[in-house]
């Protein structure tokens, strides 16, 4: 593996032409931060110029919109709320009250749920308060083991669900790298758990919430599903919901959703008294009411069907991406995606995750290491990279440009020394970033 010098890592031009747009975006809304604290506001603009000219493959993330960017960044802030509408511990809280009613109204219609709850600070949060609802610590419950596409909030031992709690993970089939739901059943019915947790991190997988729906009824067991990555998917209807299946949803707001860092958590009415108490104040203190508007923002434009368009396109673009990595002699976890994401397995190419990332990098292009089913190696090298077509997909990026995309990956993957290949390749990963602009577009919410 080579790392490239700085300076053929950089297209001049078209750097300049980015800092131009950084200072038109962010000129005004920024000017006082650009004089009272030039240190944080310059690395800002290099982190805008990082998201403007690299290619952004990693599945979890994605760009919101101005829209929500500005009801994250305003006068919100200065408020605490600690509580809920109508019953808050602190004055002057009637108009937060209107925007976290907005916000849980909005969630519900989006996921056709019984009851929202908006304020928690993460997806981890948002896990550790149905687990709180659902569970006594040393309770037992299932969830996907990590190297098989779980989270590091479904039991890894350094998390708090690894440690209040006994975990039993469940696997991906080795023929099919399909969630093995007779093992789920199985598992279910040795270890007769208080909670199931249906959901993935990295699983390129339609899962099925009905059948864990079953097994949980079976053996007794809650049933939480963690939506974080298909979120988005589910509200366009491209991938099914668990809501009719689950006691418990829980998401991030920021991935395929395309809004505000944050989590949410959405149950049936019967929970909905334990499950808010477990979050204020079993869990947290006052709520960032600036991003709960913005979340609620985020839900607004995920109920047009240009939010839905948008959807539609991740997945075409992720099975696009997929089928010209297999020509150009990938393997693929699953053998494809039926989602947003895909999870290449590098076993026998010659370079791990991390190197691979690496790699990618030099390039231009932002992925992420991930263990794959059965992995040999730790997950700080892992064997597999994750990919994800979001962000790319938000920026407007088409069928045409995931083909290229999976020509530079195939190049500087099969070459990984070739210095000068990957300075090409950087060279057009930024010709590609300056067709498909971030934040050109004056206009009222899309990217
Ligand atoms: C399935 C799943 N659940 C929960 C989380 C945690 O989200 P956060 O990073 O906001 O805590 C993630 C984050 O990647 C995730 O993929």
């Amino acid at each position: 593996m080579i790392l490239l010098s700085k300076e053929t890592d950089i297209n001049a031009a078209s750097i300049r032409l980015t800092q131009c747009r950084n200072e038109e975006i962010h000129g005004n809304i920024m000017s006082s931060l650009k004089k009272t604290d030039p240190e944080i506001y310059g690395v800002i603009l290099k982190e805008k110029e990082r998201q403007q000219n690299r290619l952004e493959l990693i599945a979890s993330e994605n760009f919101t919109s101005r829209a929500v960017m500005e009801a994250q960044g305003s006068i919100l802030t200065n408020k605490y709320a600690e509580g809920y509408p109508g019953r808050r511990y602190y004055g002057g809280c009637l108009h937060v009250d209107v925007i976290e009613e907005v916000a849980r109204r909005r969630a519900c219609e989006l996921f056709h749920a019984e009851h929202a709850n908006v304020q928690p600070h993460s997806g981890s949060q948002a896990n550790m308060s149905v687990y709180f609802t659902a569970m006594k610590p040393g309770d037992t419950y299932l969830g996907m083991d990590l190297s098989h596409g779980g989270h590091l909030s479904m039991g890894h031992p350094k998390s708090f669900s690894g440690i209040i709690y006994q975990v039993v993970p469940y696997n991906v089939r080795r023929d099919t790298h399909l969630i093995d739901y007779d093992q789920v059943r199985d598992l279910a019915r040795a270890h007769r758990p208080r909670m199931i947790i249906a959901g993935a991190s990295a699983y390129p997988r339609v899962i099925d919430y009905a059948t864990f729906g079953e097994i949980a009824r079976e053996v007794g067991a809650v049933l939480m599903a963690d939506v974080a990555h298909v979120a988005g998917l589910i509200v366009a209807d491209l991938h099914p919901s668990p809501v009719p299946h689950a006691d418990f949803v829980t998401s991030t707001t920021h991935k395929t959703l395309r809004g505000p860092r944050g989590g949410i958590v959405l149950c049936r009415r019967k929970h909905a008294a334990k499950l808010d108490s477990c979050i204020f104040p079993g869990m947290q203190g006052g709520p960032l009411m600036h991003v709960i508007a913005a979340k609620a923002v985020a839900f607004a434009e995920a109920q047009t069907p240009a939010f839905r368009e948008y959807q539609s396109e991740v997945l075409r673009n992720a099975k696009v991406l997929a089928e010209a990595l297999i020509e150009h002699g990938f393997t693929l976890v699953s053998g494809g995606t039926d989602n947003h994401l895909v999870l290449i397995d590098l076993t026998g190419m010659g370079v791990n995750g991390a190197e691979a990332q690496e790699i990618l990098e030099q390039a231009g292009i932002t992925v992420n290491k991930n263990t794959i089913p059965f992995d040999p190696l730790p997950p700080t090298k892992s064997s597999g990279i994750r990919l994800g077509t979001p962000a790319v997909t938000t920026r407007r990026m088409g069928p045409d440009e995931m083909r290229l995309i999976a020509s530079f990956m195939a190049k500087v993957l099969t070459n990984p020394s070739d210095e000068q290949m990957i300075a090409r390749i950087r060279r057009q990963v930024t010709e590609l970033c300056d067709r498909f602009p971030l934040y050109a577009n004056n206009g009222d919410g899309q990217v």
